[in-house]
């Protein structure tokens, strides 16, 4: 992730006077140094110039037509960038890779991966310039805006004074706080399970029913640790099938404080403890489950901490963790999705060869297709990757 930012401030000049407010921004980028204040009656040509240049707009306008304006940039940047590739819709020239033999459709869907990601982040720089201030309280003064305080509270605390951010995050702290009022619906659980803004959602239902299936010897462990527990949900569906006793951990604050409210939602309060831990808690359990982030590369945010990890790291530490925090007889289950080796970003053979240099043994595993709608988009850049993914269930043991 970027530098830590935290208590930097934006200044700009309106109506010839200076002024400043604080910066917010969840992937910690930089406040731009030169900021244009703007409204209804900028054209959005002239507001992709501007952003283009790298500097800040800020939205005085209508709040609606603000949307409307990001969106417009949005499509400019993406028609800029056709046809290169990982830019966005229509892009698949780099789809399948060159098929001139295994090798170069290997390396192109790594490249494929890294475009992606770069056009995603230049995309959300872009975007990202279009700002908005927040007064004391998370007050949104424009012209038909939403109320945006309980979002912003839910999602920051208590309003320390002015602010700006960028219209995208406020995008993603609303849509984020109608997801954490819903809530998810699990099924092996047959309640719901709320995120917060910040924390891994289990939207993808299918590895939640393989820790919710998978048979347990002769009965319910007595103790689990559950690594990385983002919302609680794994740890939720371990109480809900009899475990003993379950102690969460998470690397996030926030993902510790979402799991704490979930399990005492469901009236897991008195079985499970979260703590906010680098991987394994001290001591020994029956069953450690972990649903790793599954893809080697750079996270640039909290949230991006449960879908990124930089040279598989995480997920090494956790095998070779293992051995020393399971009881004689207990059991790793390992979650993990193959598309990291469909991108060509790490091996099946490095995978095994990990778990044999612990001392480990895969005594069962079981695969399950992932369900969620890019599967079948063809139009996404990744579609051969995602198209071909499997998600499992690995039941590691000590070697005897
Ligand atoms: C793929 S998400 C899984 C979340 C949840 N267990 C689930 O299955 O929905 C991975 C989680 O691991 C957490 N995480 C990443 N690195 C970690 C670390 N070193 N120690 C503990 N948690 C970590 C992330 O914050 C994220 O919540």
């Amino acid at each position: 992730m970027a530098e830590d930012i935290a208590g930097s401030t934006i200044t700009w000049t309106e109506g010839g006077v200076e002024l400043s407010a604080g910066w917010r921004s969840e992937n910690r980028s930089a406040a731009p140094t030169q900021v244009k204040v703007i409204g209804d009656d900028i054209t959005a040509d002239a507001a992709f110039r501007l952003a283009r240049s790298g500097i800040g707009l800020l939205w005085r306008g209508d709040y609606h037509n603000g949307r409307q304006l990001m969106q417009a940039l949005d499509r400019r940047f993406t028609r800029n960038h056709a046809g290169r590739a990982g830019s966005g819709r229509g892009r698949g020239a780099a789809r399948g890779g060159r098929r001139t033999g295994r090798g170069s459709v290997r390396a192109d869907a790594a490249e494929t991966f890294s475009a992606e990601r770069a056009f995603n982040a230049e995309r959300s720089r872009l975007l990202g310039l279009l700002l908005v201030e927040l007064g004391e309280g998370y007050a949104l003064e424009l012209r038909r805006a939403p109320e945006v305080r309980p979002a912003c509270e839910a999602a920051y605390g208590v309003s320390d004074g002015p602010m700006c951010m960028s219209l995208t995050e406020l995008g993603g702290v609303l849509s984020a706080h109608q997801w954490q009022l819903r809530g998810v619906a699990i099924d092996a659980l047959g309640e719901r399970i709320h995120p917060r803004y910040g924390v891994f959602s289990p939207i993808r239902g299918e590895y939640v029913d393989l820790v919710a299936t998978t048979p347990f010897g002769s009965a319910p462990p007595a103790t689990a640790f559950d690594l990385g527990t983002g919302t609680g949900v794994l740890a939720a569906v371990l109480l809900h099938r009899g475990i003993g006793t379950v102690v969460a951990t998470d690397i996030n604050p926030r993902a510790v404080a979402c799991a704490q409210e979930n399990l005492e939602r469901l009236g897991f309060a008195g079985s499970a403890s979260v703590v906010e831990a680098d991987l394994f808690p001290p001591g020994r359990a029956d069953l450690i489950v972990c649903n790793p982030p599954w893809l080697p590369a750079d996270p640039t945010s909290a949230l991006e901490l449960g879908i990124y990890d930089p040279g598989s790291l995480v997920l090494r530490r956790f095998i070779d963790g293992l051995s020393d925090h399971l009881t004689d007889s207990g059991e790793g289950w390992l979650i993990l999705s193959d598309l990291a080796e469909h991108l060509s970003l790490r091996t099946r053979q490095e995978f095994e060869e990990c778990i044999r240099a612990a001392g480990l043994q895969v005594c069962d595993r079981y695969d399950t297709a992932p369900r969620h709608r890019r599967v079948s988009d063809a139009d996404d850049a990744l579609h051969q990757a995602r198209s071909a993914e499997t998600t499992s269930l690995w039941r590691l043991r000590r070697n005897a």
